[in-house]
């Protein structure tokens, strides 16, 4: 017998399954209400009044016993990406976007080409599937190694291509023009282009998708549209390919009580930009300058959240815990050493920035430290 049970081992699991592990986020089980939570790029301004309300009406009205109708988010989305309805499936969250297009594209054995360190859930489902994981590495300044993917293409023929822009977590950008040429020129590949983060940088691939029948185009309202929660993104791509990823969907994986949030939050857009513009411009702008002003090393990529290389991460990590702030530690060879941050409100930065700023002074100021000047 062993800890999951009488014969388990003896039960018939695929050895793929029994070789994964779980995908747990760090902090998991921790009270994270608790804290500034700055360790998922997660939206911390509290959720707009008209989304409160339009939530409360929708149960009260028994929006909840009901099975969901995606219907309307998907009308409302046409409007929003100026795409046709019929070219955008709704989704549990991107993630399961991602689960269903890898799906689609991918059988056992087959190869998935993606730029790394990535996003994990791309490679957390693609070795489910029993894909192989073709790296290419990111550039040491981590912008995009534009030559290098290229020539990983036409080295490896990949069964899918996946282009992260920007990425989490090097928030590294990539050249529309350049996913363009990608696209066009494998045409009997799938180009997956995950835009989580579109609404921070205005770049976006998603007209293209009326050109391209292999480019599908993933979003998310867990970020700019503070929905994390309420798990509701989408997939925008031709319909033809759209017809292959819808039929791996199960009818009502997208609930009502998310539909009825991205309504009410596609109805204040102009109020969503401007947030955003907020956060990039004023926000991003104050962290960053605090921290090269205390010598600090920062990546600050171009999405809602920035990376940041402190002298002794574990200890900066720790400190921050413990004085009320999460942030994420990297795990990726890359990136060791370093911690990801996420943009809260101007308040919650400048309480981090304080934070950090102390745990700098007692750091640089032990014996053991100057020791290693
Ligand atoms: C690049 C990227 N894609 C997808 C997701 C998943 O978003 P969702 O919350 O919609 O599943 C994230 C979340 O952090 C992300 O960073």
């Amino acid at each position: 017998m062993n800890s999951t049970g009488a014969g388990a081992t003896e039960l018939r699991i695929p050895q793929r399954i029994l070789d994964a592990s779980p995908y747990v986020p760090e902090w998991s089980g921790l009270n994270r209400t608790e804290f500034i939570r700055l360790d998922r790029n997660e939206n911390t301004r509290p959720l707009p009044a008209a989304v409160q309300e339009a939530l409360v009406r929708s149960i009260a009205s028994w929006a909840v016993q009901s099975y969901p109708e995606s219907a309307p988010i998907q009308r409302s989305l046409a409007s929003y990406t100026r795409v046709p309805s019929e070219y955008i499936l709704s989704t549990n969250g991107s993630d399961q976007g991602i689960d269903l297009c890898l799906r689609t594209a991918l059988s056992e054995g087959d190869s998935i080409l993606i730029a790394r360190p990535e996003f994990p859930v791309f490679s957390h489902v693609a070795e489910a599937i029993g894909a192989k994981i073709e790296p290419v590495p990111y550039n040491p300044d981590l912008s995009f190694p534009y030559r290098a993917f290229a020539e990983a293409i036409a080295s490896v023929r990949p069964s899918l291509i996946v282009l992260i822009n920007p990425n989490n977590p090097t928030g590294s950008g990539i050249d529309i023009d350049y996913i363009e040429q990608i696209i066009a020129s494998n045409p009997k590949t799938i180009v997956i282009v995950d835009e989580a983060y579109y609404e921070y940088t205005d770049n976006t691939v998603v007209p293209l998708v009326k050109e391209y029948a292999n480019l599908l185009v993933l979003r998310t309202f867990s970020k700019a549209f503070a929905m994390a929660g309420l798990r509701l993104g989408y997939v925008l791509a031709n319909p033809q390919i759209l017809a292959h990823v819808r039929k791996l969907q199960n009818p009502f994986d997208v609930n009502q009580l998310a539909v009825t949030a991205g309504l009410a939050q596609l109805a204040r857009t102009d109020a969503v930009r401007a947030e955003c513009r907020h956060a990039m411009e004023e926000i991003k702008p104050y962290v960053v300058q605090s921290l090269l002003e205390v010598g600090v090393e920062v990546w600050p990529g171009s999405a809602n959240f920035l990376l940041v290389r402190p002298p002794d991460c574990t200890k900066a990590v720790a400190y921050l815990r413990n004085s009320g702030v999460l942030v994420r530690s990297m795990s990726a060879p890359a990136l060791q050493g370093s911690f990801r941050v996420s943009l809260g409100t101007m308040h919650e930065m400048q309480q981090f920035v304080g934070v950090f700023q102390s745990y700098l002074k007692e750091y640089r100021g032990s014996p053991s430290w100057l020791a290693k000047k």
